[in-house]
């Protein structure tokens, strides 16, 4: 299977103290004290992410095998246009999947936007959760992640809850509008310099019920909305400036949660 690379705060923290405890492993400069406090903090980060996954409800074998077929996918082995940027790690996960199910679970919620489907973990861990009637619309750019995503949920008692329509966001959301939909709840995890653009657009139209909620991936984008300026990507500065803009809006109240990449739970109030 594919080795992850590390793309969260948490587990950059961790792979990065395993090099420095590699490096100063034989340097005698070193003391033993301070050898020893690295390879605690070491062990802290380390440790973290299985004990969430060991203290969550086990994994469905469906989303389970879903995550194998995903690590084990060539994403860069195809023809379509998008697959370039493309990559196992973007697949959310157990643990993250399973705070989407309860939100949706808590929230009764019936009606779901996901933007960024990929190969369909989050969509799916939410349908679960979702009541027979109730509908998740999943926009994707690249087809052959939508095709790969159907392919599962065709797997799947919940996948008939789940309607793909492929394309840029930004257009699907203006035919979403045409046809007056208005969503309980919205999972943003698509490109990071279209967050802004995507949650404005949904305030301005009144897509979002009153009370709705938002759920955002990536809110912490491996610390570097955090870190220095010369730490910042692009994807970095935009999740900054989209951070920045969510604390100002005073119609939304939301917390940054740090589970994996950092999750901002928001509410419409007002
Ligand atoms: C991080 S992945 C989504 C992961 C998925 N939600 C999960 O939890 O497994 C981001 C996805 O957004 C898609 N995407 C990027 N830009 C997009 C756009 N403008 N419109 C729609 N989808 C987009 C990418 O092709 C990719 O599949």
């Amino acid at each position: 299977m594919t080795k992850l690379k590390p793309v969260t705060p948490l587990s950059i923290i961790a792979s990065n103290l395993e090099k420095a405890l590699i490096s100063i492993e034989s340097k005698d400069l070193i003391d033993a004290e301070t050898k020893e406090l690295l390879k605690t903090t070491k062990e802290l980060a380390t440790r973290l992410e299985p004990y969430l996954i060991e203290n969550a409800t086990p994994e469905e074998n469906i989303l389970r095998n879903l995550a194998k077929v995903t690590l084990e996918h060539d994403w860069r082995g195809s023809d379509s246009s998008q697959m370039n940027s493309l990559e196992p790690e973007m697949l959310s996960g157990h643990v993250e999947g399973m705070f989407l199910r309860q939100i949706v679970a808590l929230s009764n919620c019936k009606n779901i936007l996901e933007i960024g489907l990929f190969s369909g973990y989050s969509a799916l861990a939410m349908a679960q959760a979702l009541p027979k009637e109730g509908r998740l619309v999943a926009c994707e750019i690249d087809a052959h992640a939508a095709k790969f995503a159907r392919s599962q949920f065709a797997k799947s008692d919940h996948g008939s809850k789940i309607e793909v329509i492929v394309g840029d966001a930004s257009e699907t959301l203006k035919t979403l509008r045409q046809d007056k939909h208005v969503f309980d709840l919205v999972f943003l995890d698509a490109d990071k310099v279209g967050y802004k653009g995507y949650f404005e657009f949904l305030l301005e139209n009144n897509m979002v019920k009153q009370g709705g909620i938002f759920l955002v991936d990536n809110t912490l984008l491996q610390g570097e909305p955090y870190l220095n300026e010369e730490h910042r990507s692009q994807g970095g500065e935009a999740i900054r400036l989209f951070n920045e803009y969510l604390s100002r809006e005073p119609r939304i109240e939301q917390v940054l949660i740090p589970i994996r990449d950092g999750v901002t739970l928001a509410r419409l109030i007002a």
